[in-house]
């Protein structure tokens, strides 16, 4: 039995990572600040309430300024730390942004009320995250530095332990374990906090899990007997399934074996009571029918917001059957690519190149974009590295680097600022919310001038990768025979290599890639497939003059002939 009044400490969850795992992030800044003062009052160590999904959510689909609701809870929440999520140099986004942009970021997020950054990279490359931290340490917050947990032949405890090292000497004040697929078990979970309070016991150590696997409150107590002084829950009602555990039940289980949480147990109900009411209204129709327990989630490690990516990737493709090989597959890609964490945004590589790999029929004559640059090093060093061979494959002629990726990026934020339009921005941190998410900010700013109705709920969990795809013999696709042919000329034809939307050229007002009726040279890019949110640049199959027969913008099905070579 531990000491008895060892205070274990909590973080709440509630309004960042539960409800982007159980509501597809559609919280509202409303809603948030009618609870905020009783969260406030509950004891927790921090609350966990911006960061990750919620930035680009809260401009594309609530039509909120992030920004705002920063301020906005800070006003309320006087006594407890506000903790947020960031992606090391990826910030709030899928790409990495050179320096300028990212302290930037950091100080305004600290100027407007954040506390505590945790702060993460998908691959664990410390040079990701060394900038963030400097930074967030400068502008005097709170910096935790992250270990994404995974399991593979190069994710030892050792190694673990000399990342966490690393951590602590770019200024990590703790530590978090932080895992996302909730596949950490008790026994690795007392082993690796073991060994980490042990090689450094002056820096504290919190775990972050999901209950996807139904895990995590066995995980967690066994984390707290092994050293761990903090952990993450949300209240019950925004609990469970692929979000925390139920910080009722926790605080239970905790005070049962001696421990104190600190926690006031009455106002934690009055916020339960809200949120149960709550849910009636924000919950999507979609998550009240996923199961409390995937149990798969312990055979195969995927998480389970990436599995439904998956599904919804295969539907497209009229390919749902096929699930059952891309999950057999997506370790084995994984593998190859050098075992990443899956996390945003490995998980949407590793698990796009996986479907690309099965629907292709042969693995990696489908390269995406992301793929091609992940493995030519503008992610970060790979956990273990790829095959020579296999990397300079999938890198596609793109130079391979081996430094910080963004060593190589020009400061972007005084571009930022040149490229917005006079009128359209009412503070400087609307230029750090366009440099994030272009697009999606500047709909907004022009929403936010004129007025409009809000967009309807696209449920879209990951979006914004925007990946693209190279093909390599791409056009070398075995038609699929539910697809009937139409009468073609003859010739040569160029195939679809997917089902999805036949485009002439690879980007909006750029020129045709091959004219009607030009030359062409065989393994040329003609045209391109949009499938999956990437672009599939399909090749010439012979040399010849090109007849295009189907139409820029058409919908398109696999094994369609496009066009054909005489
Ligand atoms: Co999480």
């Amino acid at each position: 039995m531990k000491a008895k009044h060892t205070k274990i400490r909590i973080t709440d969850t509630t309004l960042r990572d539960a409800h982007q795992s159980l509501w597809a992030t559609r919280m509202r800044t409303d809603d948030i600040l009618k609870i905020a003062s009783e969260i406030d009052e509950a004891g927790y160590y921090s609350l966990e309430c911006w960061g990750g999904a919620t930035f680009d959510v809260c401009m594309r689909f609530l039509r909120e300024n992030p920004w705002q609701r920063l301020r906005e809870i800070k006003k309320v929440c006087r006594k407890t730390p506000l903790q947020m999520l960031l992606r090391g140099q990826n910030i709030l986004g899928y790409k990495h942004y050179p320096d300028d942009v990212l302290e930037r970021f950091v100080a305004l997020a600290v100027e407007n009320g954040m506390d505590i950054f945790r702060v993460f990279d998908a691959l664990n490359d410390p040079r990701n995250l060394e900038s963030a931290m400097r930074f967030v340490k400068k502008y005097g917050a709170h910096a935790q530095g992250t270990i994404c947990y995974t399991t593979s032949p190069v994710h030892t405890t050792a190694n673990y332990v000399k990342l966490a090292r690393r951590l602590k000497s770019l200024g990590a004040d703790t530590l978090c374990i932080k895992d996302m697929a909730g596949i950490l078990t008790p026994g690795a979970a007392r082993e690796l906090v073991g060994a980490l309070v042990k090689a450094l016991p002056d820096v504290p150590v919190q775990v972050h899990s999901h209950m996807t696997s139904g895990m995590a409150a066995a995980m967690y107590m066994a984390a707290v007997e092994s050293g761990a002084g903090c952990i993450d829950c949300a209240v019950s009602t925004m609990s469970s399934f692929s979000s925390q555990p139920p910080v009722e039940s926790m605080k239970a289980i905790l005070e049962s074996e001696g421990y104190e949480t600190g926690l006031d147990s009455v106002r934690i109900a009055r916020v339960n009571a809200y949120f149960a009411d709550l849910k009636k209204k924000r919950q999507p129709p979609s998550s009240a029918k996923v199961e409390p327990v995937d149990a798969g989630v312990l055979v195969h490690a995927i998480p389970g917001g990436m599995i439904s990516n998956l599904r919804s990737q295969l539907a497209q493709q009229d390919a749902l059957d096929r699930l059952p090989e891309v999950l057999e597959e997506l370790p084995k890609a994984r593998a190859d690519l050098g075992y990443p964490p899956l996390v945003t945004p490995t998980s949407q590589i590793v698990g796009v190149q996986s479907v690309l790999n099965v629907l292709s029929g042969k693995r990696y004559s489908m390269v995406t974009d992301e793929t091609r640059r992940y493995a030519a090093g503008y992610y970060g060093a790979t956990p273990a590295p790829i095959a020579p061979k296999l990397r300079k494959q999938l890198a596609g002629g793109l130079k391979v680097i081996d430094c910080r990726p963004a060593d190589l990026l020009e400061p972007g934020l005084a571009k930022c600022a040149s490229e917005l339009p006079a009128g359209t921005i009412k503070a400087e941190e609307d230029i750090l919310s366009y440099a994030l998410f272009p697009e999606v900010a500047l709909d907004y700013f022009k929403w936010r001038k004129n007025g409009g109705p809000i967009p309807a709920d696209e449920e879209e969990r990951d979006s914004g990768l925007g990946a693209r795809v190279s093909g390599l013999g791409a056009g070398d696709s075995k038609p699929a025979t539910r697809n009937p042919q139409p009468e073609t000329p003859s010739g040569t034809p160029v195939l679809a290599p997917l089902n999805g939307t036949f485009y002439r050229s690879d980007a909006p007002g750029k020129p045709e890639m091959a004219a009607d009726g030009a030359a062409v040279k065989a393994g040329e890019s003609v045209c391109v497939v949009e499938a999956m949110k990437l672009f599939n640049p399909v090749k010439a199959t012979a040399a010849g003059k090109i007849n295009f027969l189907a139409k820029h913008g058409q919908n398109v099905t696999k094994g369609m002939v496009l066009a054909v070579i005489s």
